[in-house]
């Protein structure tokens, strides 16, 4: 049975409400999922198993830097550049197109996963908060991704 561990980077709490909101979903389908509102590196990393799959929900803030509750995780995968072989993930960035940086964040930690040797189970989903409807796209997302595991 697949381990389902949700990684959140939030600043002002909407990735965390969509995480959430992802959390609900998987529930009514049978699985469990924890989910990580201040993701601790050690935890998840000493924690993977090839049943392990990480879903980060990942907002960009700053100048395309991680949300605040991801930044410590953030700087100890850059700086300790983990093997992560057996770990299946896959990314929603949550940012918003009137920055330059958009979606820079999520689009960091998929290629930091990937060069890890992690495998991607589905493309990332960007939101858009100035354009989408977050819930529904990430619900239709979802259930692409439960299709392919
Ligand atoms: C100060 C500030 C900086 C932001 N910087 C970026 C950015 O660099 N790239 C981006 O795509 N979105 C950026 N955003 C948009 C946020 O990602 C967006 O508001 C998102 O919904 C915040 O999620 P959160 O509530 O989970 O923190 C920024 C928002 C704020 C308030």
């Amino acid at each position: 049975m697949t381990s389902i561990e949700i990684l959140v980077a939030t600043t002002s709490g909407n990735t965390e409400y969509l995480a959430d909101q992802l959390a609900d979903q998987l529930q009514q389908q049978g699985y469990t999922a924890r989910v990580h509102y201040e993701p601790d590196y050690t935890d998840l990393v000493e924690t993977i198993t090839d049943e392990t799959l990480w879903i980060g929900c990942i907002a960009s803030h700053g100048a395309g830097d991680y949300a605040d509750s991801m930044l410590a995780f953030a700087d100890d995968l850059h700086a300790k550049k983990p093997r992560l072989e057996p770990l299946q993930y896959a990314v929603i960035a949550v940012g918003d197109s009137c920055y330059d940086t958009y979606c820079a964040a999520g689009r960091d930690f998929d290629e930091k996963l990937a060069n890890a040797g992690a495998k991607r189970v589905i493309e990332r989903l960007e939101i858009d908060m100035s354009q989408d409807d977050p819930e529904e796209k990430a619900s239709t997302w979802l259930g692409s991704l439960l299709a392919h595991l």
